[in-house]
């Protein structure tokens, strides 16, 4: 019985802090495996995918407390070399511990993956990078083993920047032997995160932030404060929200240089915007303009994550537009319920979706299927007149703190039904 209900309609007015970001502080949290000392994490964020590698860590013996926002990580003593099966298919972001099992004990068995659904989602890029450095994949059903007697640095060129596996790479090539360099690397801020995390920890890093990785392994890693970004995803998702209902909103610690293709998409809508220095002021007045084309990109393009958020905003702006997802190849199951809500959303294969704006969405029963599109369920329902019930808010869970806590703070009528 985990839905919320929102009482939508009216402009949204107010503040409210963005949390710690979720694919930060998982690869993050990945990493703190490698470093035979204790690390204290702050910022991270109480979100259900950072409890289960809480779980996961704590299933190889590392020991993890938390403290408020804090974790501390003590990886002094690991044990397990096989990662419990609830926690790694409830999680993509699972797959990260791979590359920090093997950088530090040599073997891991691990069940696939889960995650959200929102297409195929494989792991081969991860795997094929892995054996070039030295390791053997063994794969059975539902499960593999990885093992390595010693990872070796390698020249490594991904056909697709995908951010996980550039993350596995760099987690095995700190601790591989020679220079690791990775080709076509993803840009995306959480892949910088965690190189500032390991580069402070000790580990020999180059080229970070850009396209081209050059990792020197072997160096001893000690242990570290390091504080988690804000979450952009999650600061896009209010900035999205006030275009869709009106309004003046500001959100304190967005993580401003790392948003600035949903600013831009946000001024084109017709949002006033203003960099502070301790967040984003949002002003909503001349807005809800259509956008001609858009499409979802790797960074520093507009992110597929808010994709669902701005499919919603624009089912209420006048006019057509256009989103094309060329990220994902199944990520548009939102536009049904959306549908049910009164939008009228076109689906041209499975890549394009023509929106026609409609005055307003009107509040209904919908259900969430995922993390990014249930979010964008609960923004729709704050723009919507009457009252939206969304279903199946434990996916919104795996990465928003308290939805429902962050829309009371901009003034809207909303809360959990548990
Ligand atoms: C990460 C993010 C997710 C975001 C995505 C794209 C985390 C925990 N998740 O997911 O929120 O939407 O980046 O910015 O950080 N691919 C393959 N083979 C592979 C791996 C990926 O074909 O082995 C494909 C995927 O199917 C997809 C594309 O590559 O089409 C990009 O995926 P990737 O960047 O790997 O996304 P994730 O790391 O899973």
């Amino acid at each position: 019985m985990d839905a919320i209900h929102v009482l939508g309609g009216n402009a949204l007015f107010g503040e409210t802090k963005i949390q710690g970001s979720k694919n930060a502080v998982l690869p993050v949290m990945a990493a703190a495996l490698l470093i035979k000392d204790v690390c204290v994490i702050e910022n991270c964020p109480h979100i259900s995918d950072v409890y289960h590698m809480q779980q996961l860590l704590g299933s190889t013996g590392c020991k993890v407390v938390r403290s408020g926002e804090t974790l501390t990580i003590d990886a002094r003593n690991i044990s397990e070399d096989t990662m419990a099966g609830d926690h790694v298919t409830g999680m993509r972001s699972s797959i990260t511990l791979l590359g920090a099992m093997l950088g530090r004990t040599g073997e891991v068995t691990m069940a696939y993956p889960g995650g959200c659904v929102i297409g195929e989602r494989p792991i081969d890029l991860h795997l094929n990078a892995l054996r070039r450095m030295g390791v053997a994949i063994y794969e059975e059903e539902g499960r593999f083993t990885a093992r390595a007697k010693t990872l070796e640095g390698a020249v490594i060129r991904l056909p697709v920047s995908s951010v996980g596996a550039t993350e596995n790479i760099i987690l095995a090539a700190v601790t591989a032997k020679g220079v690791t360099v990775i080709q076509n690397a993803a840009m995306e801020p959480e892949i910088t995160t965690l190189c500032e995390f390991l580069r402070e920890a000790g580990a020999v890093i180059e080229g970070i932030g850009g396209s081209v990785l050059m990792i020197q392994g072997g160096h001893t890693l000690h242990g570290i404060r390091f504080r988690v970004p804000a979450d952009r995803i999650v600061a896009g998702t209010y900035l999205m929200s006030v275009l869709g209902t009106g309004g003046h909103i500001f959100l304190e610690d967005a993580p401003v240089a790392q948003m600035r293709s949903m600013i831009r998409t946000a001024e084109k809508i017709g949002a006033e915007i203003h960099v502070t220095r301790d967040g984003l002021n949002i002003i909503a007045k001349d807005y809800k303009n259509p956008i001609p084309y858009i499409k979802t990109e790797i960074y520093p393009g507009f992110p597929t994550d808010m994709q669902s958020v701005l499919m919603a905003v624009l089912s209420t702006c006048p006019g057509e537009s256009v989103i094309e997802e060329t990220i994902f190849e199944d990520r548009f199951r939102i536009a049904s319920q959306l549908r049910k809500m009164g939008a009228r959303v076109e689906l041209k294969g499975k890549r394009q979706a023509v929106i026609t704006g409609v005055d307003s969405l009107l509040g209904c029963e919908v259900a969430a299927e995922e993390l990014r599109g249930g979010a964008a369920l609960v923004a729709a329902g704050s723009m919507a007149l009457g009252e939206t019930v969304v279903k199946n808010c434990h996916f919104i869970e795996r990465g928003y703190e308290d939805i429902c806590r962050d829309y009371q703070n901009l003034g809207v009528n909303i809360f959990w039904q548990r």
